[in-house]
């Protein structure tokens, strides 16, 4: 069961805070009586999200510039709340890795320039900045709290840009896991569903802009021999997933929660439909060779 006494003023940095479950997750442990730094991509832009965070005017939630692929930043922000901490010899209770950017297209109508793009935000982002905070979670013998996803787990076709990255961090947060179990700070993973309908991490513009652009730059060979038919109904059914998702982000928000306030929090968390909970187990326990023909073929 969590305890939420432990909350109160402990300290935590929730990166990606300007849109989504981020956002959400800001204001929900600032509710709770955590002292949260909200990381923003936009903060120096004057993001919608930023705002209507600094509005609550909360001397325990303090939004902070943050690009996790800028180690600048994170050195900043790694100062700023050492400098803001009581105590700092006492470290920081926190870390919720959450930035994250995604998107889809067959391996064929992938470029390189994007695989990369979306592993510098997802994986690289999340190795850089635990790496950067490890000594103030050491400190408090704190948690860290990495948002993956259900596609961390297993594949999916059309989505291996996204999928290798959560991958990636699956695999990042194991090790690390093993590693900071001696010294006391224990590391959680949030495996979320499909919950595109409810933050911005598609929307049918972004949809339609990706499309178009991974079309124009396609080799004139793939081109060909999908042909624009085929390269459509893909993009058709892509668009039907972001529309189905599930709106209510409570369960994720939930289970971030427990993560860092559980006396023993669990390894992974699964919010997802009950659909997407019933494939992972047949994907991640059965033959390939029977959940292929169940779910992909
Ligand atoms: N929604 C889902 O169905 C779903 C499912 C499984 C896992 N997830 C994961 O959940 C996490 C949160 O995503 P979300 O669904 O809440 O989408 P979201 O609304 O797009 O939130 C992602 C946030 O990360 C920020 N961000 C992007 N690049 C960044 C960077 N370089 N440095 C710092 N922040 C950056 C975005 O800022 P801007 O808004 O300014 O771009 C945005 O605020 C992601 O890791 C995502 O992969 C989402």
């Amino acid at each position: 069961m969590a305890s939420l006494k432990q909350a109160s003023g402990k300290a935590v940095l929730i990166t990606g805070c300007d849109s989504g479950f981020g956002f959400s997750l800001a204001k929900h442990l600032h509710s709770k009586g955590f002292l949260v730094f909200a990381g923003c991509l936009m903060k120096d832009k004057g993001d919608a999200g930023v705002k209507e965070l600094d509005s609550l005017k909360s001397d325990r939630l303090r939004t902070i510039q943050l690009n996790v692929c800028n180690s600048e930043e994170i050195e900043k922000a790694v100062e700023t709340i050492r400098s803001s901490l009581k105590d700092p010899e006492k470290g920081m209770w926190g870390l919720v890795n959450n930035a994250g950017i995604s998107t889809f297209g067959e391996v064929e109508f992938t470029s390189m320039e994007t695989y990369k793009e979306v592993a510098e935000v997802n994986l690289w982002g999340t190795v850089r900045t635990t790496k950067s905070f490890l000594p103030l979670l050491r400190r408090a013998k704190g948690r860290v709290v990495n948002i993956s996803s259900m596609l961390g787990r297993m594949a999916n076709p059309a989505r291996s840009p996204y999928c290798i990255t959560k991958f990636g961090v699956e695999a990042f947060s194991d090790c690390l896991r093993y590693e900071m179990h001696p010294l006391g700070v224990k590391v959680s993973v949030v495996e979320p569903g499909n919950f595109i309908a409810a933050t911005s991490l598609y929307s049918p513009e972004r949809i339609q802009a990706i499309a178009k652009k991974m079309w124009d730059e396609l080799p004139e060979v793939v081109r060909k021999d999908y042909g624009k038919k085929y390269f459509d109904e893909k993009i058709a059914k892509m668009e039907t997933y972001c529309n189905s998702g599930s709106t209510d982000t409570s369960s994720v928000i939930d289970a971030v929660t427990h993560a860092l306030t559980a006396t023993t929090p669990y390894t992974r968390y699964h919010p997802m439909d009950y659909y997407w909970w019933l494939r992972m187990q047949i994907m991640t326990h059965f033959p390939g060779a029977i959940s292929d023909k169940i779910y992909i073929h």
